[in-house]
């Protein structure tokens, strides 16, 4: 594994923050910062003329990764892809329709697909991915750190079961439900695959890693620990044995009440939705991981004096002490004017300053 442990990145104040070292603010990214709520995103995605183009040609990929950074100076970049490229190169044919979002053409339909389903390797079949991290690591500044990330076998399971989309995910859990060995040996397959996928990105200059289990929060505590929870370990565990250096963050939205089993994953960081206070998760965890959150992004809808004091909540509920990456609790929205997320970041630079550090 060619990790980087000493890039000009070691010092920077999101890897440090992860560390749960002192900073002199408190590091700030948003999920979905690369996205249509930026007129120049829009831009190049209608160059692109799909998403599957955008993400899958790395100059645009790497071109729409370094706009929010030019335009916000955030303290990381997220490589431009989406969690839903893995199930993809494994045979299913996503594309988008419009106005319904993601879809795919084979769904895994039976238990037989299961077995069925091939193990990429990240090189060859996200080849692309990993020429895009290649790109944007050079492109970015030296001292600002790139995220690389994948969904949780879970989350990424709900769509390839569903074929898309879904309200209630009732084809996922019924799979958990009634077949519940075949349901594991999913879980496991996705797992390993994507730590295959998640290490191939550090190889190729990821100096992070995120997992977004985004519908973990769809699911019992008992059907949760043992589908969604397990294979996430199992990739932390494979992460921590593979890339020792390289912090992951473990993203379970809905997932407030779980936040000590997540913690118990060996992970370096959780992310939060606006669901839990800051206070209370660190209180729960916070000697043992560091917290990522977790404003509601509806917040960026409303006036900038409603921002401005809305971040403030949230910084001052996490409070004094290292460990804090400011983000959304979950992804920003199109709708959002691009001023208003100015109005975050310069508010979470001006009231997070730290005198010493
Ligand atoms: O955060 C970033 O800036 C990095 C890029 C990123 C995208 N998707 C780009 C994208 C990341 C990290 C994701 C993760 C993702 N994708 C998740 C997990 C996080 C979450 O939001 O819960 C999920 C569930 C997906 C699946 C997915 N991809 C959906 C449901 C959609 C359609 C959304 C919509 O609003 O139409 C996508 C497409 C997608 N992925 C877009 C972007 C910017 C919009 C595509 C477009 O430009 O039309």
């Amino acid at each position: 594994m060619t990790e980087s442990t000493h890039s000009p990145r070691h010092d920077s104040r999101f890897l440090k923050a992860l560390r749960r070292e002192p900073v002199d603010r408190t590091p700030i990214w948003l999920m979905r910062q690369a996205g249509r709520y930026l007129p120049e995103y829009r831009a190049v995605r209608a160059r692109a003329g799909d998403f599957l183009t955008l993400a899958g040609t790395p100059e645009l990929a790497c071109e729409v990764t370094l706009q929010p950074i030019r335009r916000y100076d955030f303290d990381a970049a997220i490589l431009f892809s989406d969690i839903l490229i893995l199930p993809h190169e494994m045979g299913l044919g996503l594309h988008f329709v419009t106005g319904e979002g993601p879809r795919f053409h084979r769904p895994l339909d039976s238990v037989a697909a299961i077995d069925k389903l091939p193990r990429p390797d990240p090189n060859d079949a996200t080849g692309y991915v990993m020429d895009a991290v290649r790109m944007i690591r050079r492109e970015l500044p030296a001292s600002t750190p790139l995220i690389g990330f994948a969904g949780s076998p879970w989350t990424v399971a709900t769509y390839m079961i569903e074929g898309g989309s879904s309200k209630t995910f009732s084809r996922a859990k019924r799979l958990l439900l009634q077949h519940p060995e075949a349901a594991e040996r999913l879980m496991t397959h996705l797992a390993e695959s994507t730590a295959d996928y998640l290490v191939a990105q550090v190889a190729a200059g990821a100096d992070a890693l995120m997992v977004f289990d985004s519908w973990g929060g769809a699911l019992s505590p008992e059907l949760f620990r043992r589908f969604s929870l397990n294979s996430m370990a199992r990739i932390v565990e494979r992460v921590r044995a593979e890339c020792p250096a390289t912090p992951i963050i473990l993203f379970a939205k809905g997932c407030g009440s779980q936040l000590e089993a997540l913690a118990d994953t060996g992970c370096t960081a959780l992310g939060v939705d606006w669901t839990t206070s800051l206070a209370d998760a660190r209180a729960r965890v916070g000697d043992r991981v560091a917290l990522q959150g977790n404003l509601d992004p509806t917040v960026l809808t409303t006036r900038p004096d409603v921002i401005a004091a809305e971040t403030e909540k949230v910084l001052a509920d996490f409070g004094d002490g290292p460990g804090h990456v400011f983000n959304l609790g979950h992804g920003i929205t199109p709708d959002v004017d691009p001023e208003h997320v100015q109005v975050l970041v310069d508010t979470v630079r001006r009231a997070s300053e730290r005198p010493t550090a």
